[in-house]
């Protein structure tokens, strides 16, 4: 027995966490989560034109792009095994006005984007927003009336252009706007017209965050938008309305939920696999993006690494995906191993 015995000894004994960790092959063997190329849906700005590749100065390393160079870097996308893409419109200022009407033109920026993806990558799934402030002279994602966001009037049109966006041949629509009754009302409305195999994918529980600034640089609603979106996004401060706020969806027949944002909201992605066990996917949102990006071009944080820190985060907090601006980064990454 040897006399320099220690006190952790006596404590631990033969409970040492560390064993499981001792070597390379033990840490493969024990871990829990897994970050697949499987697992990204990869956010696009559209703009019109053509061959115009357009870097966005809050988003570092993520571009605007034209259909026809948007169509060339999806096919890439699709080659590295990326399965699905989410699109945005940043179209002209003098198109926008206050109804955002050009969300119900078949042939608008998004539905022209749709159509060429779905002719030229046909393998790889399309995620169409619904929102109506890339649309709006206010920034808005609703009709505006005075200072109120009409709800019901919102929602008609959000379905109207949820149809045309299904013809166009979007297979997934995501409704961003945070309407009540959106997600029945769209479901109906794709029945009605012939789009049962077409899914919705709700942005569940979308708070109001400083963290979408970036994107409303990249569509250029920064300098639009009129007061806040407190009365119809999530405040921060709560978690129990937004699990009550998903329920609705899913009653009216969501396929898929979404926490946007996602780093700050690790518990509400939680909450809401454990309550309803929907597919449930992250958005890792334009200022989350930008601040690893940041941070990373000061060389304050290893960039790569947290990039895929972050990205695994989401999958232990029992996200299905993670719509995410480093898909392609961290798919390249994970190619080569
Ligand atoms: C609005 C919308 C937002 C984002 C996508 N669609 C939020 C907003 O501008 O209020 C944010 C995406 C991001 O920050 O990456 N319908």
């Amino acid at each position: 027995m040897n006399d320099k015995t220690h006190l952790v000894d006596h404590i631990t004994g033969h409970r040492r966490m560390r064993r499981n960790r001792k070597a390379d092959w033990t840490r493969r063997l024990v871990r829990e989560n897994l970050l697949t190329v499987d697992d990204f849906i990869w956010p696009v700005f559209i703009v019109p034109g053509t061959n115009i590749i357009e870097p966005i100065p809050s988003m570092p390393g993520v571009n605007r792009m034209s259909v026809d160079r948007a169509v060339e870097a999806i096919k890439e996308a699709a080659d590295l095994g990326i399965p699905a893409i989410t699109t945005f419109p940043n179209i002209e200022l003098d198109m926008r006005d206050e109804t955002g009407s050009q969300v119900l033109e078949a042939n608008n920026l998004i539905n022209q984007a749709t159509a060429a993806i779905k002719k030229a990558v046909p393998n790889i799934g399309i995620i169409t927003d619904v929102a109506l402030d890339p649309f709006t002279s206010h920034g808005h994602d609703g009709i505006l009336r005075g200072d109120e966001i009409i709800n019901d009037e919102t929602v008609d049109q959000v379905v109207k252009a949820a149809i045309m966006q299904a013809d166009a041949g979007s297979d997934i629509i995501s409704p961003s706007e945070m309407m009540d009754g959106r997600i029945g009302a769209i479901r109906r409305g794709l029945d009605a017209s012939g789009h049962q195999n077409v899914g919705i994918m709700s942005y569940a529980t979308k708070f109001s965050s400083g963290y979408y600034g970036p994107y409303r640089d990249a569509i250029c609603t920064s300098g639009l938008l009129k007061g806040d979106k407190n009365s119809y996004y999530i405040s921060p401060a709560n978690g129990t309305e937004a699990l009550r706020d998903a329920a609705l969806d899913v009653e009216e027949g969501a396929d898929m939920l979404m926490v946007k944002p996602g780093l700050p909201y690790l518990d509400i992605c939680w909450r809401l696999k454990e309550a309803f066990g929907l597919p449930t996917f992250a958005y890792q949102v334009s200022g989350e993006y930008t601040q690893i990006k940041a941070a990373a071009l000061n060389g304050w944080i290893d960039g790569e690494r947290v990039m895929m820190e972050t990205l695994l985060c989401f999958k232990r907090a029992g996200c299905d995906g993670i719509l995410t601006y480093f898909a392609i980064e961290a798919a390249k990454k994970l190619a080569k191993g």
